[in-house]
Formats: structure tokens, sequence, C-alpha cells
């Protein structure tokens, strides 16, 4: 895993940026894993900007989102589907038959969750797959005890979550119970994984998943495992990092990061 901290919060939505936008340059077949949240919508934004007046290609590219509310018809605004085509599809050239979500509507939740792995699979598996984190500690929807060997299925949401998004719905009480989530194992089978965490709030929980012990408790922590991580952060987010120089050190020496530093 590698660890990098930016000066504040819009470097470090461009180095995540500028590092989806570097993978896809270099295989414009990429397939994303993609997630939703507060914390992705100035990463979206920024790849926007990018697909406009940098020509960043999206054409060939394909995505799987990591989760969707479980009832939530696509068209409703606050499902994830209507998020990513709001912050993101909408405004780049992907083709968005290419762009996958499980089904809020789905009858059989079951088969919805073994539908959508097929899916990625099919796909050839993901790229790269970006990551936020829950102030539960959780990746996705997998909720603190998530087996790190899950798969896609439905997820109850815990008190915690609910809080962190019910105030994203006009009517809070209007947010689902449960949601679709990508499992820890499928997203421990992606290729590469970005994590971008910011803000105080996370500063926390975001030091027991990079720098814990491995457990269920916090899912997140199971990046561990994934042989190639990056988790970008800035200051705030960084505050409770104990090894905090050795991650700069390695920033500022290794040849890899060169041409990032100036983000
Ligand atoms: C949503 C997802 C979640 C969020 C997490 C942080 O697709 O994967 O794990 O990344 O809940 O959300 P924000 O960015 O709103 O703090």
């Amino acid at each position: 895993m590698e660890v990098i901290v930016r000066k504040d919060t819009k470097s470090a939505v461009r180095l995540t940026a500028q590092l989806m936008g570097d993978a896809l340059r270099e295989n414009p077949k990429m397939v994303f894993g993609l997630a939703t949240g507060r914390t992705m919508e100035a990463v979206y934004a920024e790849l926007a900007r990018m697909c406009k007046e940098e020509a960043l290609d999206f054409s060939l590219a394909s995505s799987f989102n990591l989760d969707e509310y479980i009832g939530m018809a696509p068209e409703n605004e606050n499902s994830y589907r209507y998020y990513m085509n709001h912050h993101l599809f909408d405004h780049i050239n992907i083709d968005k038959r290419n762009t996958n979500l499980p089904y809020g509507l789905a009858e059989d939740v079951e088969a919805e969750g073994e539908r959508y792995e097929a899916a990625i699979e099919a796909a050839g598996g993901i790229d790269l797959q970006l990551l936020g984190i829950g102030c539960d500690g959780h990746i996705g929807f997998n909720e603190p005890l998530s087996s790190f060997s899950s798969r896609t299925r439905a997820k109850a949401l815990t008190p915690e979550t609910y809080a962190q998004n019910s105030p994203l719905f006009q009517r809070p009480e209007d947010m689902p119970l449960r949601a679709f989530t990508m499992g820890v194992g499928t997203v421990l089978d992606a290729r590469r994984i970005v994590m971008l965490v910011t803000g105080a709030e996370k500063a926390a929980i975001v030091a027991k998943a990079i720098e814990g012990p491995l457990t269920s408790m916090v899912t997140g922590s199971a990046i561990q495992l994934h042989p190639n991580v990056v988790v970008i952060l800035d200051e705030e987010a960084a505050a409770n990092l104990t090894m905090r120089k050795y991650y700069d050190w390695v920033f500022m020496h290794e040849p890899e990061w060169e041409s990032y530093r100036n983000l």
C-alpha cells in the first residue's frame, strides 16, 4: 500500500483524477469500479473537465459501481444511477450502455447479486477500483462484520450510515435501509485500488483502516490485503496517521510519483 498526503482537498482530488486519467490513456478499454458519495463529486467534476479540455477519451471504457439502494428506481434522484449520470456520465463520452450499477428494483435480490458478479467477470474484471470510506469504516456498503470474502449482495445499513447519508435525501426518512453492494471479496479482486479520503471527520477511521489491525469491524482495513493500493488523503484526513514521515518520504523519492508531485 502507498499512502499519499496532499496539502488540501483540491490537490488530493486532482491527484486521484490524474491517476484515473493516466490509467485510461494507457488502456482505453479500462474497466473502472466507481464509488458515489460527497467525496467523489469533485473527482467526477475533474474527470469531466479533463474529458472536455484535455480530450480524455472514455469512449471504449466501461464501469461498475459499488452499490445501489434497494427499492430505488434508477430515475429516482436519490439513486446512485441518477448520481452517476448527473455527476459523471452525462459529462463524458462514455457509452452509457457500458456503465453498470446493481438494479435497485430487482425482484430477486440474490439473483441480482449473482448477475452483477457475472457481468463484472464477463467484462474481464475491474482494472481500477475507486473507493471512499464511510464513517463506520465501510467500503462500498460493506458494513462492519461483512466477510472479507463477500460478493455482491444485499446488505442492511448501519445507523451510522443512515445518519451519514439520509441528509442527502429531501425527506431523510425516504432513505432505504438496505442496499446492494459489491462484496469485500469483489473489491479485492480489482487489479488496482485507489482510495480517496478527505476531511477531519474521517481521520480516525481511515487511520484504523490503513494502520490498524485487519478486522471485519472496519471493512476498509481489507485493502491491506491487496497488492496494488494507493490511498490519497488531504491533511485533515491524515491527522491520525503514525507513519506519516515514511509516506511523505516515499512520495518524494520514488520515481513513480515524480510527475505527480506538483499537482
Ligand atoms: C458509495 C460508497 C461509500 C462511500 C462512503 C463515503 O458508493 O462506496 O462507501 O464512499 O460512504 O461517502 P462520502 O464520500 O459521502 O463521505
